[in-house]
């Protein structure tokens, strides 16, 4: 394989989801580090200013035939590509707004939160993608940060897996690798001013991820396997619509607060109400579940992030649907995380720039 790597973005071809603020210069600050690998945007964070600095690309890849003309375009517009067997493999958002255009299929490298088995391509891209992101860190052995999900036991030996090469592939470019849960990363982002107690979820692409947090430990972690891409599947499988086309309904269209218009919004809200119950079941569960809770009187914060919250009306819809439920801890509010999708890589950069502190992990 080839690569041929990319600049500022001269070829605007439509749109993509992709995580505010995101560029594609990498990062090289030498201050920690949080990095996001998820399903659907790879997100890389650095604090700065006291603030943070975040970029993104999309998760994913489009493979055009290898012809010298497409070639010559692509360097010209400095487009991310690498050549691949007889392939021009293009990836992150420009990938994205290939397949838009071109109304054809997008890879993608991770599937359910994880590196997906059936893509021979996923490592691959992923690193090439992350490269795209971060370079190698300025001195040997600084704190990176990986957000990484709780997976139910089925699916241990894939977690497993996708832990091991995504820390080996940090390792290799010389950063100090750390693992953070994706839950408790959430709650690291939004709760500061809480003093770390309370509950994130995070509502992604491939699945939902879940901590309970008591002033920043980790006492419980939960997964639910299923996401914005099952949202998406199950409306195209009940509408005569693409899966694509779901999705760019979904992401500049619904507003989850106002009775439907037409029949994928109808199947749209359906399968939002169908996440939010299971997501919510299996936050029962887990509290049920766990023996040794902290004998918390103080009611707790939930707090949501990722990019499934992003639908205008998500957050009321999500609170009439928690009152269904109830809770063996006292919850005080529901709330939404500031920029969603980014809130994972910064709670992650968190916990990165607080292993650097105190050496602990
Ligand atoms: N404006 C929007 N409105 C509705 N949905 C959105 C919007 N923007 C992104 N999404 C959805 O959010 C999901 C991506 O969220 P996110 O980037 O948090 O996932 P991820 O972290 O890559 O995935 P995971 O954590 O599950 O591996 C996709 O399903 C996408 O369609
Ligand atoms: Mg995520």
């Amino acid at each position: 394989m080839t690569d041929n790597q990319l600049g500022p973005e001269q070829f605007d071809i439509g749109s993509a989801a992709t995580p505010q603020g995101a560029t594609a210069e990498p990062q090289r600050s030498g201050k920690p580090l949080g990095f996001d690998v998820g399903s659907c945007h790879i997100v890389a964070c650095r604090q700065a200013d006291g603030g943070f600095s975040t970029q993104g690309q999309l998760n994913a890849f489009f493979e055009l035939p290898y012809r010298k003309f497409t070639e010559d375009l692509l360097e010209h517009n400095r487009i991310s590509y690498f050549q691949d067997d007889g392939t021009l493999i293009i990836i992150g958002d420009e990938a994205g707004k290939f397949a838009l255009v071109m109304d054809a299929e997008l890879h993608r490298p991770m599937r359910d939160g994880l590196l997906n088995p059936t893509e021979s391509k996923a490592q691959w891209v992923v690193r090439k993608i992350s490269e795209m992101l971060v370079s190698r860190p300025e001195k040997l052995g600084e704190t990176l940060c990986l957000s990484v999900p709780a997976v139910a036991p089925e699916q241990e030996a894939r977690l497993l897996h996708h832990q091991a090469v995504l820390q080996d592939m940090f390792m290799s470019l010389g950063y100090r690798v750390r693992l953070v849960n994706e839950g408790h990363a959430t709650v690291l982002a939004a709760l500061a001013d809480n003093q770390f107690n309370g509950i994130g979820i995070s509502l992604g692409a491939g699945m939902c991820n879940g901590c309970l947090s008591y002033f920043s430990v980790p006492v419980l972690t939960f997964s639910y396997g299923k996401g914005g891409d099952f949202i998406d599947r199950s409306a195209s499988e009940v509408t005569e619509m693409s899966v694509s086309e779901v999705r760019i309904i979904k992401e500049t269209e619904l507003d989850l607060g106002r009775g439907p218009a037409n029949r994928v919004e109808h199947a749209l809200q359906i399968f939002h109400d169908h996440l939010i119950r299971g997501v919510l079941q299996r936050l029962q569960q887990a509290i049920e579940g766990t023996t040794n809770l902290p004998k918390i009187h103080q009611p707790l914060p939930l707090v949501l992030g990722g990019g499934t919250v992003m639908p205008a009306g998500f957050l009321d819809r999500f609170r009439k649907i928690f009152k269904e439920f109830r809770f063996a801890l006292p919850i005080s509010e529901v709330v939404l995380t500031e920029d969603p999708l980014t809130a994972t890589a910064r709670g992650a950069c968190l916990a990165a720039a607080a292993e650097e502190a105190t050496g602990i992990a």
